[in-house]
């Protein structure tokens, strides 16, 4: 039986791609479920089909996490309502493909916004009644990006080496209080990622992962208590192999992969 059976998980970023992949996986496991994005039309319909299917409950909550007053009001609408919370996901995120210069400056606050201080904020509120309680997880979305500065996809890759850092302090934090914490870091996934951020604007490779692939990778993880996942033996192995490689030298690839067809240089 899964260990989630019966619990409750917040899932950030539902609507589309990893977070639904997880809403779908959790309630397979029969967990309930509260969803949130901005989408609501979408989340709506995927609770609805989640309820009838596998007898879950699944609560619907419209966020904007670009907005900080977001944030403790999501918290107030569930543990604040004695809704407790077992598993946090921190999932919602987007990119942007460009020369950073050239990338509307406001656009890319909203990333770090949306990417890192509405994950901080969330795993704040939210870890504190798991800590409490000694038990609970959480599971932030990192990215291989994380691993190194990546030109072109500068902010983002930045907001995902922070997760992954800050990720791995709360595991060792949380871990000899009963909570776990675990940074997942997909590699290319067939997701509205892509196009959301114009990755078919560079020469990354096509060959991607499918949600579900990520989902798994991070569920068994977190059951191991592992601090961090690369999903996908070949995104491992591209992470291992810089350990051998000069700081430089990786920037310069991943340059080739992220460059934009059009770009200043
Ligand atoms: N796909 C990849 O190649 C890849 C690789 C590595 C890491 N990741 C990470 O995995 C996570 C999930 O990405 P995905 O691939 O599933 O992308 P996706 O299909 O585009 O889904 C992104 C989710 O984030 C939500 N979101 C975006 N901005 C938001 C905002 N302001 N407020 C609330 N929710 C917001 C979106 O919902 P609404 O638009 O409905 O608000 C959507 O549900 C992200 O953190 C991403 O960085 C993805």
């Amino acid at each position: 039986m899964s260990e989630w059976k019966n619990k409750t998980a917040l899932i950030t970023g539902a609507s589309y791609g990893i977070g639904e992949a997880f809403a779908r996986r959790l309630a397979t496991d029969g967990a309930n479920l509260i969803l949130t994005a901005r989408s609501v039309e979408r989340l709506e319909a995927l609770a609805e089909g989640l309820r009838s299917q596998f007898k879950v409950e699944v609560t619907v909550i419209a966020a904007d996490l670009a907005q900080t007053a977001a944030w403790q009001k999501l918290f107030d609408e569930t543990e604040g309502r004695g809704q407790q919370v077992d598993l946090l996901i921190n999932n919602a995120g987007f990119g942007a493909v460009g020369d950073f210069a050239d990338l509307p400056l406001d656009r890319q606050l909203e990333m770090i916004q949306v990417n890192v201080s509405a994950l901080v904020s969330l795993s704040h509120l939210f870890l504190q009644p798991m800590l409490r309680r000694g038990n609970g997880a959480v599971i932030q979305l990192a990215s291989t990006a994380a691993f190194q500065g990546v030109p072109y996809f500068a902010t983002y890759a930045a907001t995902k080496s922070f997760i992954l850092t800050f990720s791995e302090a709360l595991w060792a934090e949380c871990q000899p209080l009963g909570v776990r914490v675990l940074a997942v870091c997909p590699g290319p996934t067939g997701t509205h990622f892509q196009a959301v951020a114009g990755t078919e604007r560079t020469k990354r490779p096509v060959k991607m992962q499918t949600p579900e692939e990520v989902v798994e990778a991070g569920l068994k993880a977190l059951a191991a208590n592992r601090s961090v996942v690369i999903s996908g033996f070949g995104n491992s192995a591209m992470v291992f192999i810089e350990r051998f490689v000069s700081r430089r030298t990786v920037t310069r690839m991943a340059s080739k992969l992220y460059r934009p067809f059009s770009t200043r240089a």
